[in-house]
């Protein structure tokens, strides 16, 4: 078996797991002999000023424009659809750079072409397969752009798999215990929480998607967003000035700086010992320089707080569980590390909360090269020297120190066999267009958190006389309403005139473990049959990944 990747691909930051034949893991650093490569990519004037990570993120205090952040939150829309939403931070504007409008599967791409070149430099072999992860929330689109991603740059995408999927085999590559797990991730752009089941069976380590919710717009950047709204209206009340009036005051190289400081603060907030630090902010020869409390900072960012413990509660309800079924709750992406969400999270769960577990940073990376090796055929995971426990800054506290200790398997030689059946579960209800009363509306077959490779029937009734074809429409969201839903794409079922009004056709939605979803329809008397596969209608053609892909090639090259 060749060695292989895992890639945690994130909203601010990425991480890459090598796995070998032996199933021996290793975590990637990159140029700057650093783990985390945030997710940061700057178009300088000439094609060979290309930066891609840490080099690129530093252009938000001087050229935020040609700068662009947090593309995942763009993944699976179309490119005219790009906006960004991010008042004077790139991407404020449609990703228009060297004369080319580029996707956000191409923006994405570049990312990985870095993590794969620091892989390939580091074990000095090529890499060409790879598990990349996504947020468990991702839908169909969303995924599918993931895995496109890959595609441009130049990886087979073995699969593309939910993040707290990949946290909890990391964590059950380190624990002996069967035990129902809270994945609590709140990431720089997403929230997500998920509930599975780790069990030992008889073929290894079982882990288990039972429920999912999340949010792809709650993460640390909205925490940041609102500590800037409340920067601006403090500086407004001390110098009556508006700073995010339109047209903005604040140019966006301010706004980007303003950005990069509230960030820094709100680490340099979380460190231990400290409870309070200041901001400075300057407009026009004016400055205002604000203490924040992590106390203040809780106050201001409760509204986001409590949306996620509204999500925790919808992932409860779905799995038919409470609180008190859940024994571990993982506390994963780097926001975790506030104490003020670690306070909050014992408040609602009543539990002995204990962030650190594992590296909420590089779990997911290590996770998914697990999945890859299994995936592989390989089944026996040898985590030699647990980096996960020091990568990246990352200190665990005395108290979990002690809790590994009795659990006696932490940060020793492990070698963890696994069950190559891994279960995850719909992130969105899937359905067929359909009309009652003469209104279209959303008929649901697969409904949300099902857990799959399943498959669904359902008969439908023709609704035109002698057709030629008949279009079976496929959706994804929970609304009945189609302009609510996501389109997922269209199967032509050939009719060529031979049915009448009101005969029955037998539709069956199958999503397989690969998370492949297909669509089979029927005609048992007239032979009419079609088995496909619902490709992305708004995504790209493989003619757009090919060509992307050979781009991507030259332009490394340049
Ligand atoms: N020590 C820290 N204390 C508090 N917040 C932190 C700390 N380190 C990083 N963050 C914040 O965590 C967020 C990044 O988290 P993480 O790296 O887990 O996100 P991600 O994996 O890129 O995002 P996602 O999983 O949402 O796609 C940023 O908002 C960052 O400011
Ligand atoms: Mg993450």
């Amino acid at each position: 078996m060749e060695t292989i990747v895992g890639i945690d691909l994130g909203t601010t930051n990425c991480s890459i797991t090598a796995i070998n034949e032996d199933g021996k893991t290793r975590l990637i650093k990159n140029k700057y002999g650093e783990y985390i490569t945030p997710s940061a990519v700057y178009f300088g004037k000439e094609k060979n000023e290309l930066l891609i990570g840490k080099e690129a993120k530093e252009k938000s205090n001087t050229d935020p424009d040609n700068l662009v952040l947090f593309v995942k939150r763009e993944m699976g829309k179309k490119k005219d659809e790009v906006r960004g939403e991010n008042k004077g931070f790139a991407p404020y504007h449609p990703y228009d750079f060297w004369e080319k409008n580029w996707a956000p599967e191409e923006i994405s791409a570049l990312i990985l072409k870095q993590l794969k070149d620091d892989a390939e430099k580091e074990l000095g072999t090529k890499i060409n397969k790879a598990v990349i992860t996504c947020p468990a929330y991702f839908g169909d689109a969303e995924k599918n752009a993931t895995k496109q991603a890959g595609e441009i740059a130049d990886f087979e995408v073995l699969e593309v798999i939910p993040e707290p999927t990949a946290a909890s085999l990391s964590y059950a590559a380190l624990t002996k215990k069967n035990e129902s797990v809270l994945v609590f991730d709140l990431g720089g752009g997403t929230f997500d929480v998920t509930i599975l089941k780790i069990d030992n069976s008889e073929n290894g380590r079982t882990v288990n998607m039972i429920a999912t919710d999340g949010d792809h717009k709650l993460g640390g950047k909205d925490w940041d967003d609102y500590i800037m709204s409340y920067m601006e209206d403090m500086f407004e009340k001390k110098w009556h000035i508006e700073l995010y009036s339109e047209p903005r005051n604040l140019t966006s190289v301010m706004y980007g700086k303003l950005r990069i400081d509230v960030e820094k603060a709100k680490v340099a907030l979380f460190k231990e010992n400290t409870n309070s630090t200041a901001i400075t902010i300057e407009y026009g020869g004016k400055k205002l320089t604000q203490e924040i409390s992590r106390d203040l900072y809780a106050q201001k960012t409760s509204k986001l707080t409590e949306q996620c413990k509204e999500y925790c509660n919808i992932a409860l309800k779905e799995a038919g569980m409470n609180w008190n079924d859940i024994d571990t709750i993982l506390m994963i992406g780097s926001m975790s590390n506030c104490t003020t969400i670690q306070e909050a999270l014992k408040g609602w769960s009543g539990k002995d909360v204990k962030f650190g577990l594992i590296n909420p940073k590089t779990c997911v990376s290590e996770g998914a090269a697990i999945k890859a090796y299994i995936l592989e055929g390989g089944n026996t995971v040898k985590i030699i020297e647990n980096q996960n426990s020091h990568a990246d800054d990352f200190e665990q506290s005395d108290e979990i120190k002690k809790e590994i200790d009795k659990e006696q398997v932490y940060g020793k030689r492990i070698e963890q066999k696994f069950n190559n059946e891994i279960k995850s579960v719909l992130s969105s209800s899937i359905g067929i267009l359909a009309k009652k009363d003469g209104t279209s509306f959303v008929y649901k077959l697969l409904k949300k958190n099902m857990s799959y490779p399943t498959e669904r029937k359902q008969v439908f009734r023709v609704p035109t006389d002698k057709a030629k074809v008949q279009n079976i429409t496929v959706y994804e969201g929970e609304s009945e309403k189609p302009e609510n839903c996501n389109l997922l794409g269209t199967v032509e079922l050939e009719l060529n005139g031979k049915l009448s009004y009101g005969e029955p056709i037998e539709v069956t939605l199958i999503k397989d473990r690969n998370g492949i979803l297909q669509v089979e329809a029927i005609h048992q008397q007239s032979g009419i049959y079609i088995k496909s596969e619902i490709k992305r209608e708004n995504g790209l053609s493989e003619n757009d990944v090919k060509n992307s892909a050979n781009e991507m090639e030259e332009l490394w090259l340049a």
